[in-house]
């Protein structure tokens, strides 16, 4: 998602001194079932018609298959995002760009409390590997992960066919901005992008741009609100504009943020239009910390030590804005930049 295409640096930080794990297995499909099984490192993933069991030494897990290819998707989709991706308050995976953590329990309190929490570290090329093998085989035809629960069919039962077209989706990400020659094209009913019949009152015109001779190559505008209209996937922000480090990354929300994110650093949220209320936790322990109602118009600024859930009763319009610097997690774990970005 949100996120340029290079974000690599040269230092990979592990604040948990964990080693590296190699064992990567893809097990044959079910007989009954017909979907496959997955391991990585000491974690284990199967699903059957209703749920996607793992299992790790210290514990076993169920999720029901439909949240749990919802995360998957954005996980993979966007690469591990930034900081953490809670698939639910248990099991998820922390990003450290170019290496990437794996637990099961470790953010949750009442698991690091019993000694209930196992962690472990891949390459985050060896583990997507596995991740995106599981988001296409688990997922059968006519369902898709990024669609709202009304514009799709469903995830159970056995193993029906695919969807990759939907699952192998690739990102928008603008090099500097949506609409500019060579770059990320504008969306319109003739690439593949009606009006979402939710946003069906959206003003459709396109503003003007005189531009000074030399310069219509560096000038350009578009109807952002248009855009969005257009959007055919929830909770999945893109990169629309860039400047430097300074990344908008807009994206069109309906029912529930299928991950619960655990920021690595600030972001800004501008809600655009409708209203999403927003369940605010510790990044680390999970203890509920807040509950945001953001109606159109509102801006918050989410700190960069929390985790948060989102829930949109009707398809809205969210900016998300992000400091795509790969620095930063860094600065902030070694105290050299705060949490918040403003003090009052
Ligand atoms: C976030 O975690 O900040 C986030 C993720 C996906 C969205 C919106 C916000 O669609
Ligand atoms: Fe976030």
């Amino acid at each position: 998602m949100a996120m340029k295409e290079d974000t690599g640096s040269a230092h990979i930080s592990n604040p948990r001194k964990l080693a590296l794990q190699n064992h990567f297995k893809v097990d044959p499909a079910d007989n009954v079932t017909g979907y496959k099984s997955f391991e990585a490192g000491k974690f284990s993933f199967r699903r059957d018609e209703y749920f996607a069991y793992i299992t790790t030494p210290k514990g076993a897990h169920t999720m029901s298959v439909d949240a749990f290819l919802r995360a998957l998707m954005p996980d993979v989709a966007w690469g591990f995002f930034y900081g953490t991706v809670n698939f639910d308050p248990v099991f998820g995976t922390t990003n450290f760009y170019g290496e990437v953590d794996m637990f099961y329990g470790s953010l949750n309190e009442a698991y690091t409390s019993e000694g209930r929490d196992y962690i472990e570290r891949f390459r985050s090329d060896e583990l997507m590997a596995i991740f995106k093998e599981m988001v296409s085989d688990w997922t059968n035809e006519g369902f898709d992960p990024f669609s709202a629960p009304r514009e799709t069919g469903v995830p159970w039962g056995a193993k029906n066919g695919d969807n990759d077209d939907a699952v192998s989706r690739q990102r928008v990400t603008a090099r500097r901005m949506v609409g500019m020659p060579g770059d990320t094209p504008l969306r319109t009913d003739g690439n593949g992008f009606p009006v979402n019949v939710m946003f069906d009152d959206v003003e459709q015109g396109q503003p003007e741009v005189h531009a000074e001779p030399g310069f219509e190559a560096e000038v350009q505008a578009f109807n952002l609100f248009g855009y969005l209209s257009r959007s055919d996937v929830t909770w999945n922000p893109s990169v629309c504009s860039v400047v430097k480090d300074s990344l908008f990354c807009p994206t069109t929300e309906e029912y529930i943020l299928p991950v619960e994110h655990g920021n690595d650093r600030c972001e800004w949220f501008i809600q655009l239009s409708d209203q999403i209320t927003w369940n605010i936790k510790d990044g680390v322990s999970g203890r509920p910390k807040a509950v945001v109602a953001m109606k159109a118009g509102d801006v918050a600024c989410m700190p960069a030590d929390i985790r948060h859930q989102g829930f949109s009763p009707k398809r809205s319009m969210l900016l998300v804005w992000e400091n795509g610097s790969p620095k930063v997690p860094e600065l902030i774990r070694e105290g050299k930049a705060p949490n918040v970005a403003v003090q009052f």
